[in-house]
């Protein structure tokens, strides 16, 4: 079903309206868009130069040994040129057990080289255009995928509706507390390589599934990293903590948040559409949920973990929710699936209210933290109006855009220029993207992903290639 079929900005505020969407509104007037977003951003000891942010957006395109490929430089030099003056990089796995695919990027000794080359190119770009890149931020996000690492899971607890979900038996063996503290320290290498290729910040990935917000819901997990809050957050607390002894002011912390994990849903055969998974109540699982209702988000542990953050010493925080492998249309609104997942089971409005609601109110319950806000490409064109008026109303600092940013990467320059952005060019949230990443028939074990309908000279073959190498697996 389509629902993105607004003429114009009045119809989409009338429709948010209708379904309830209140916290989805928007700044009419294109000069105002400009000036807002324009408006720069104090993130620890940095002036961040403007409002925009690009989230990161993995291609899955690095070698086999996880340095960047040649469609990873294209994407960074995309991203420097784009006028943003906060940039996400992509999840960059900690170690080999803890890439989600052949491809991902992983950072190591022998990857830490080309990593600062296209950091430093992505910088001289920006510099060229723009002037200077003092005020540019780039921040690499450091993961371990946990239960979505290949070929291996790696599984730090038990969830039957999570582990029925994504394939996982519930004797798997879980990953033991020596273990989680021997991660500690991977983190804390990756950090250190990734301050000496040039990045000013990381992120310790805390959202999606994997395996450190993964930790931060193991309620039923027991030992030292499992059961009550202070226990879930001990890797978290002690990555930061050693970083923080290793690097001291040198590194900017940051971490990207899931604030509701939200439940599984699957595809009703006879509709199509997402269905949650069949649940009891009291649910003792998972990050952010209300366990009588865990369709619903209940921040109040969310709010005791970022004010630890705070205390630790991080600077920046970008809101998430939900997790791409069993609820996708909780992190990423959407107007068409991926092929043969559920149509959504919401308006996407109601999608990105969620993302508007959560973000908001941890930003006005911490406004000395700034934080980053998600959920808002399914906006389209009016995406720019939409985080305009957030940050006009001091309900988020920065204004993040994901797969807008593949589809239109000088989105920001134009959103600067013109307060407006040009409708030919938006990510219309057709979801090819996370197909070819889903897609694992390529030589190298991964096909690399990207926007093929708004980015057909990156992307246009390798779709046609995936198209036809997942129907020679179909035969
Ligand atoms: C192809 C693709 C790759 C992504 N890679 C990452 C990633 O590396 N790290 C991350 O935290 N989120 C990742 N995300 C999630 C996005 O950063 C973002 O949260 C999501 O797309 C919702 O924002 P949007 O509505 O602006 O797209 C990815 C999403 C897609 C579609
Ligand atoms: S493939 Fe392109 S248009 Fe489709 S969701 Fe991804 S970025 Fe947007």
């Amino acid at each position: 079903m389509k629902h993105f079929t607004y003429q114009n900005l009045h119809e989409l505020q009338s429709d948010a309206e209708r379904l309830g969407a209140s916290r989805v509104r928007f700044e009419e007037d294109a000069q105002r868009v400009r000036s807002i977003l324009a408006r720069p951003v104090q993130v620890g000891g940095l002036r961040v130069g403007n409002s925009i942010a690009i989230h990161p957006m993995e291609g899955c395109d690095g070698s086999l040994d996880g340095a960047p490929g040649e469609l990873t430089w294209r994407r960074y030099e995309r991203y420097g040129s784009s006028g943003a003056k906060l940039l996400w990089f992509e999840a960059t796995a900690v170690r080999a057990d803890g890439r989600a695919n052949t491809r991902q990027l992983w950072i190591h000794a022998g990857t830490v080289g080309d990593l600062g080359r296209m950091l430093e190119r992505t910088r001289q770009l920006h510099r060229e255009i723009y002037g200077a890149a003092d005020d540019l931020l780039e921040v690499l996000q450091l993961t371990h995928s946990g239960r979505h690492s290949a070929p291996r899971k790696v599984v730090p607890s038990h969830n039957p509706y999570v582990d029925a979900k994504t394939g996982v038996p519930a004797d798997y063996p879980l990953i033991s507390d020596d273990e989680l503290e021997r991660l500690e320290d991977d983190y804390v290498e990756a950090a250190r390589l990734a301050h000496a290729a040039g990045f000013r910040a990381v992120d310790i990935k805390t959202t999606h599934g994997y395996l450190m917000i993964e930790l931060l819901g193991a309620k039923r997990r027991e030992g030292r990293y499992g059961g009550p809050l202070e226990n879930r957050l001990r890797l978290l607390r002690n990555v930061i903590g050693k970083i923080r002894a290793a690097l001291g002011d040198r590194l900017l912390l940051c971490v990207r948040l899931g604030c509701f994990d939200g439940l599984p849903y699957y595809k009703d055969p006879e509709t199509g559409v997402g269905v949650p998974c069949r649940y009891e109540a009291p649910y003792p699982y998972g990050f952010g949920v209300d366990p009588a209702d865990p369709l619903r988000e209940d921040l109040t542990e969310v709010k005791q973990v970022i004010r630890c953050l705070e205390s630790w010493g991080v600077k920046l925080l970008n809101v998430s929710s939900g997790s791409p492998y069993f609820n996708p249309h909780v992190g990423r609104p959407f107007e068409k699936p991926d092929e043969g997942n559920y149509e959504p089971p919401e308006h996407p409005l109601l999608g990105v209210d969620r993302h508007f609601r959560i973000a908001g109110e941890l930003q006005q319950e911490f406004p000395d933290l700034p934080m980053v806000g998600t959920g808002y490409s399914w906006l389209q064109k009016y995406c720019v109006n939409a985080g305009a008026k957030n940050i006009d109303e001091g309900r988020i600092r920065f204004f993040g855009v994901g797969r807008g940013s593949l589809a239109h990467p000088d989105f920001a320059r134009e959103a600067l220029e013109r307060g407006e952005l040009d409708e030919r060019k938006v990510c219309k949230t057709l979801t090819f993207c996370t197909f070819l990443m889903r897609q694992k028939n390529h030589p190298m074990g991964q096909f690399p992903c990207g926007c093929p309908p708004f980015d057909k000279e990156g992307y246009g073959q390798i779709m046609k290639q995936a198209v036809a190498a997942k129907r020679a697996e179909k035969k």
